[in-house]
């Protein structure tokens, strides 16, 4: 097991059935020169979604044996879930960017999850494609109601990022995020300690997560 309590692809490959169900999820991002407002420099665009539980999390799902491989299946989730835009995508094992044994919420009774997190970074003019084919999706209005871009960066008044982080999250989608951000370097190291300070500091705060980015070596 690596740092960050995260399995790599082949070590989580030995949580086999029926113990264990083994889901994949695509974190999708591409570089993006907008400025809001004309002026807050955007830097990327990443896309999560909001599903039918009223929470967000990345497109993707279960994948099981019969797909032949992790990387099939997701394939297979991600045009389901995101529609025809997704159709030239390619994510392979070098993609796979850790995964989560046992995570908090077990979906499948009598089963332990695996959550594999693939990360994947896109053209813009690609991700503007999975954008535009997304209501043309199988799931959408369904499983799916409707991708959005996560807002990276924290305005004067606290707002964008720290307020993001205090929505309800699927599984350890929350975790995958932050990680993915801090890792890829997203969000610059002090811009997120500050998002994350702020998030807690809100009256509305959901956050228990007093070490949000510890071990993430901040
Ligand atoms: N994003 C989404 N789900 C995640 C994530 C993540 N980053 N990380 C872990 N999970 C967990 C959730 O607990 C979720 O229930 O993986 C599980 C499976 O992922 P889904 O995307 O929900 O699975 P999918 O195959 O798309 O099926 C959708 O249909 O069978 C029902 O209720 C079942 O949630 C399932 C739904
Ligand atoms: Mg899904």
């Amino acid at each position: 097991m690596g740092d960050r309590g995260l399995l790599s692809r082949a070590e989580a490959l030995r949580l086999e059935p029926p113990t264990w169900c083994h889901a994949c999820h695509a974190l999708l991002y591409a570089p993006c020169s907008g400025r809001l407002f004309g002026r807050v420099p955007l830097r990327f665009a990443l896309l999560m979604q909001l599903r039918f539980d009223g929470r967000l999390g990345f497109p993707g799902g279960f994948v099981d044996l019969r797909d032949g491989s992790l990387e099939a299946g997701l394939l297979r989730e991600l045009l389901e879930e995101l529609g025809p835009g997704a159709t030239g995508l390619e994510v392979g094992p070098e993609e796979h960017a850790g995964a989560r044994p046992g995570s908090s919420d077990e979906p499948r009774p009598g089963q332990r999850l695996v959550a594999h997190l693939y990360v994947k970074q896109l053209q813009p003019e690609q991700l503007r494609d999975i954008e535009e084919g997304a209501a043309r999706a199988p799931d959408h209005g369904l499983e799916v109601l409707g991708l959005v871009r996560v807002p990276l960066h924290t305005l004067w008044d606290g707002s964008g990022l720290p307020e993001f982080l205090q929505q309800r999250f699927v599984g350890s989608a929350r975790d995958q995020l932050l990680d993915a951000l801090h890792r890829l370097n997203l969000v610059p190291g002090h811009e997120l300690e500050r998002a994350l300070s702020l998030a807690r500091r809100s009256p509305n705060s959901q956050c228990h997560q007093e070490g949000d980015l510890g071990g993430r070596g901040t």
